[in-house]
């Protein structure tokens, strides 16, 4: 069916056996927009026997050559920017200038892991007996890193490129094989990428894409005996993938509930272009958005005048226009958002902007005098709407961070630096950011959340380490 986007397997775009399709809503307009193949397991055994073949000798490939392929990927894709942020705007309604920027880092990503990849898998260790108690110096120990096998990379909505180029290029250069699993909406953005992967030149079956319903290939793909790594980002669902995976590694991101504290002797002007960048930037849909404001009672009023002079200056709109705020991604996310909103405002909160909602556009508003009674104060929206909580002292914020589930990141504005630190220290969180609102970049710093927002680390360096396991050779000597 030329209608419907095939799966990768094997170097080749196939056709599903199962004759089904999962469609794609245009966020902006409502109205379907592509279909994509709803694969079988049987098609999900295909792609992780084609991996696990193609992992085997890839394993034995020269670094150096595996380097020179995910280089000639990045050049790829951005030589293909226009086409794959295209299909972010009308997949995602992500604003045309952030969807360019999404596949620039992501070439950019790619050769930075290539080039950190030559540097950190060179590296072993050569080890002796004798400093152990009881030796003599008669063994001889060299350690080097050796790939995982097949690793399951699956990104979400909100980054489906990025966030899928970011597993699948560390697990590369390590020598490992990827299934890919990308989100429904962001799927044909993502599978651009993949035909990239494919202009590369990378062997048959080192990479296969299969798509379809959780329901159906889910649960099946993420406890498949042939996955030898799950990376994920993405929701709850994360959660329940922990939960039954099996003995693998497990490299989880799963949201946050980014506080960010304003201090009395903040910089207001620099906490609120902070603040309005990090919450209503690609309208709140991003794990690392500021999602709660703990500003002291004593500078609140100040700083939500300047959170409100600048919101009044965000664009509302289509993302072809370019537009600051677009639909949120689908209309069961609209939803959830009002009904955070609704019950904020019936339990006293106040809004600073009128509701105004069309479809799944929703308009930005900041929504003050919320009280822990109140489930915005601690449930993500993933929306344009930001709670302010107005605290008494330092100790009150802290204690909003370190009690809530989530604990992506966090940020702190103050000119103290001494007590930034100390709260830093205090905040229980992944990141805390000093001065700057939370967020994951540059990409080869560490990125991991604690409590419910994750598990392990990832960031560039952090992500072709967990990608790989330590194998040692010993050589006893008479
Ligand atoms: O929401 C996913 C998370 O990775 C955000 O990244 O770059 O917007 O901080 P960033």
């Amino acid at each position: 069916d030329g209608d419907v986007f095939k799966y990768y397997v094997d170097g080749a775009w196939t056709p599903t056996t199962s004759g089904k399709s999962v469609g794609i809503i245009n966020p902006s307009t409502l109205k379907s927009l592509f279909k994509i193949s709803a694969c079988t397991q049987d098609e999900v055994n295909k792609c992780v026997d084609s991996c696990k073949a193609a992992q085997k000798l890839w394993a034995k490939v020269p670094l150096w050559k595996r380097a020179e392929h995910l280089h000639k990927l990045a050049a790829i894709m951005k030589d293909q920017k226009i086409t794959i942020a295209d299909c972010l705007v009308k997949e995602v309604a992500k604003c045309m200038k952030d969807a360019m920027v999404e596949v620039v880092r992501s070439g950019d990503l790619i050769d930075y892991t290539a080039e950190e990849g030559i540097r950190i898998l060179s590296e072993g260790k050569f080890l002796t007996s004798d400093p152990f108690p009881g030796n003599e110096r008669n063994k001889y120990c060299l350690a080097s890193k050796i790939p995982l096998g097949v690793v399951l990379a699956i990104p979400p909505f909100n980054y489906p490129v990025n966030l899928a180029v970011s597993k699948i290029g560390p697990a590369l250069i390590a020598g490992n094989s990827v299934l890919l699993k990308p989100p429904t909406q962001g799927a044909v953005a993502t599978l651009h990428m993949v035909h990239c992967i494919h202009m590369a030149g990378f062997p048959n079956g080192l990479v296969n894409a299969i798509t379809g319903k959780g329901s159906e290939i889910g649960d099946y793909t993420t406890t498949h005996p042939g996955i030898n790594c799950i990376s994920f980002t993405g929701g709850d669902t994360g959660i329940a993938i922990s939960k039954k995976a099996g003995m693998i590694p497990l490299q989880m991101e799963l949201g946050g509930k980014d506080t960010c504290l304003v201090l009395e002797d903040a910089d207001l002007e620099l906490a609120a272009t902070h603040i309005v960048k990090g919450g209503y930037s690609y309208s709140g849909q991003r794990c690392t958005a500021v999602k709660v404001v703990c500003v002291m009672e004593s500078v609140a009023d100040e700083l939500v005048k300047k959170i409100n002079e600048k919101i009044k200056k965000l664009t509302v709109g289509m993302p072809e226009k370019d537009c600051d705020i677009t639909p949120v991604i689908s209309e069961t996310s609209a939803n959830f958002i009002q009904g955070l909103v609704e019950d904020a405002k019936e339990k006293g909160a106040k809004l600073h902007q009128e509701w105004k909602r069309e479809g799944n556009l929703i308009w930005p508003v900041l929504i003050d005098k919320v009280l822990p009674d109140m489930r915005i104060a601690w449930e993500e929206p993933f929306g344009p709407v930001l709670p302010i909580i107005r605290i008494k002292s330092v100790e009150e914020g802290i204690h909003h961070c370190n009690a809530n589930n989530f604990a992506l990141q966090g940020c702190v504005f103050t000119k103290n630096i001494d007590k930034a630190i100390m709260i830093s220290d205090a905040m229980e969180s992944g990141t805390i950011q000093i001065n700057a609102a939370p967020a994951r970049g540059p990409d080869h710093f560490p990125f991991q959340g604690l409590r419910d927002s994750g598990i392990g680390s990832q960031g560039i360096i952090n992500s072709i380490n967990m990608m790989c396991k330590t194998k040692s050779t010993v050589i006893n000597l008479p």
